[in-house]
């Protein structure tokens, strides 16, 4: 079958791309511990997977509340940003473009990794079910303190000069986690928010936490620069909502006069071969309620979860998505796009590279052109 809709550039917002094939956040919990400050091989890693169309980096903390894992990025200090700005050039000069994922986990976390021992901050004080990974192992997630409006105001300018970093870094722009879980999710869904103030209650008033944040960022940086993530059905983290299209279907319709760069929807994430908690392939159902979201969003649209080169090529050929986003096939192939456009076979990474470590399963993984050489050279 010919891939040849996924080789065709386009752009998304004002962000310009050779082709269609976007590389998923990935978070890979090796930066320091101390500072937050992405690795030194992290420059190296995100350049040799430049020959994506996009890449969007792994989820970065917008604050020291942010975070919920041990080894994962930050881009509040001085420090931090010089270091990302040494990655966005890395992929500029591989011919690339990058975006920085911006998070806050929320609930998601534990005392261990906040200031001062801090109770992680959330919609409303109920803890989710779920694990925090902290330097002394996983732990369960405390029980998180509910943000006021004070809280809430902070939370929405960090998000802000977040953004403001990411442009100092040279990104060409930042994506909103608001899947999966973390802060922005657990405004959105019924079960995480019982606030009865106007951030919660109706769908309209559970979307303000998100929308307060993507408009803000667009005082800092323009709307085309600015993407969004969503998992509707996803139920990591202990996530759940009474009427997920309604939900995500208002946030959608209450993005749409922003104009932001893009939509990148989870679409299925069935954790098939990684250690998390749970999730379940998309059913029909949700696929119909998938195409219904893609019909109502007014920008360039980004399908991911469980894809395949042939059903990627498939949604951009009909018009199912503007590009499609790959999450494990890029941890051993970084040059997955050449190998799926010369129909070269797919390395797989062990779960046990996923998270933590150093260069070992990062950087050490090796382009196919040079397995062929190598094997060439054997022969
Ligand atoms: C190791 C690992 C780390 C991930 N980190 C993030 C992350 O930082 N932010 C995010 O939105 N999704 C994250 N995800 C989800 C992926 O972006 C993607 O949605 C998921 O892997 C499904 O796509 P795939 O089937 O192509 O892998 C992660 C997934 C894996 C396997």
């Amino acid at each position: 079958m010919s891939l040849s809709a996924l080789f065709q550039p386009t752009r998304l917002g004002r962000i310009e791309i050779a082709n269609r094939i976007v590389m998923a956040p990935l978070t890979r919990s090796r930066a320091d511990d101390s500072t937050d400050v992405p690795s030194p091989f992290a420059a190296e890693y995100y350049g040799q997977r430049a020959s994506a169309g996009l890449i969007v980096t792994e989820a970065t903390q917008v604050s020291r509340m942010a975070k919920g894992y041990v080894g994962t990025p930050a881009i509040y200090s001085d420090g931090q940003v010089r270091a990302w700005a040494a990655v966005a050039d890395a992929v500029h000069e591989a011919g690339g473009k990058i975006v920085m994922q911006l998070w806050h986990v929320g609930r998601s976390s534990h005392a261990d990794l906040l200031p001062g021992g801090a109770a992680p901050v959330a919609p409303s004080a109920i803890q989710a079910d779920s694990i925090s990974f902290t330097a002394n192992g996983p732990k369960p997630c405390d029980v998180p303190v509910a943000l006021d409006q004070a809280g809430i105001r902070e939370t929405v300018a960090a998000f802000a000069n977040a953004a403001r970093n990411a442009r100092i870094a040279g990104f060409d722009g930042v994506e909103i986690h608001a899947a999966n879980g973390y802060l922005i999710d657990q405004f959105l869904r019924d079960r995480s928010n019982q606030r009865s103030d106007e951030y919660g209650g109706s769908a309209r008033n559970r979307a303000r936490f998100a929308l307060e944040i993507a408009q803000a960022m667009t005082e800092v940086w323009d709307a085309g620069n600015i993407g969004i993530r969503l998992s509707p059905f996803g139920t990591y983290g202990d996530m759940g909502d009474s009427d997920p299209e309604n939900t995500f279907g208002t946030l959608i319709e209450l993005l749409n006069p922003l104009g932001l760069a893009y939509l990148h929807m989870v679409e299925e994430f069935p954790f098939a071969n990684i250690n998390m908690d749970s999730g379940t392939p998309a059913d029909r159902e949700q696929l119909a309620v998938f195409e219904r979201f893609h019909g109502l969003w007014q920008g360039a649209y980004i399908a991911n979860g469980a894809l395949t080169a042939d059903k990627a090529n498939d949604y951009v050929a009909r018009n199912r998505a503007s590009a499609a986003s790959f999450g494990r096939p890029f941890i051993a192939n970084p040059d997955f796009v050449e190998r799926i456009r010369n129909g070269w076979p797919l390395a797989s990474a062990d779960n046990s590279v996923f998270y933590g470590g150093g260069a070992k399963g990062y950087t050490d993984f090796p382009r196919y052109s040079s397995v062929l050489e190598t094997e060439n050279t054997a022969a």
